[in-house]
């Protein structure tokens, strides 16, 4: 039987990153069945699944998810190349395009989730009609909200979901590229 396209026709490249589609291969289930049940990822976002339900959450056609971007180390990254680190996704759930993002925690704190958010908006600005998006973090997800904050995301309202403070905030796509370039590396940069 003929696959039909990914949905994502080439990868998209940052500074230290390729964002790709998924695959239906064996290192990126492991990679999202990493982050579904890692306590710390998923400490904001309803709490770790179980290793079985990761696995049926994970087990459909990967390459076909619209809005999914994986998120993988560079050449010349700190890193091994080719390492999945997290993803990076676009939905349109609440009606407007939303984006998120859940990085392994070796990951953190080098600057790489902002980076990552600030090429899908570039991408975004460059394939999409839409003018505006959305973001939706815990109010108590410090890390999340000094990243959006810093890419210029400000915030619209705020309401309980999951019993918990959400914020949603927003940011014009077309400030897109300037995103990026606000986006400080503070890991070694690729020679690729
Ligand atoms: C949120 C997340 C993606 C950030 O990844 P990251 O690669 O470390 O992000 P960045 O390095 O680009 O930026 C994080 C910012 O938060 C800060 N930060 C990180 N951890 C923090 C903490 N515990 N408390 C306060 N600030 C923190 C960083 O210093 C940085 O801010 P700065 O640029 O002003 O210094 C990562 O923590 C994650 O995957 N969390 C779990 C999933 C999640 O909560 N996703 C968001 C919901 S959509």
């Amino acid at each position: 039987m003929t696959q039909p396209p990914p949905w994502l026709q080439e990868p998209v490249l940052s500074p230290r990153l390729v964002l790709r589609p998924g695959r239906d291969a064996e290192a990126d289930r492991a990679a999202a069945v990493e982050l579904l049940t890692d306590p710390k990822v998923r400490e904001f976002i309803g709490g770790p699944l179980s290793v079985e339900d990761a696995r049926e959450a994970v087990s459909g056609p990967a390459g076909q998810r619209w809005g999914s971007f994986v998120l993988e180390l560079r050449r010349g990254s700190d890193g091994v190349e080719g390492s999945v680190v997290g993803v990076c996704s676009l939905s349109r759930e609440r009606g407007e395009l939303e984006i998120g993002y859940m990085l392994l925690p070796r990951y953190w704190g080098r600057g790489l989730a902002g980076e990552a958010v600030a090429t899908v908006l570039a991408w975004v600005a460059e394939h999409l009609d839409d003018v505006q998006v959305i973001a939706v973090t815990q109010a108590a997800n410090t890390a999340s909200l000094r990243l959006l904050a810093r890419l210029g995301f400000v915030e619209r309202e705020r309401f309980v979901e999951f019993d918990a403070d959400q914020v949603l905030l927003m940011s014009p796509v077309v400030s897109a590229a300037l995103h990026l370039a606000a986006c400080p590396s503070r890991a070694p940069g690729p020679s690729q």
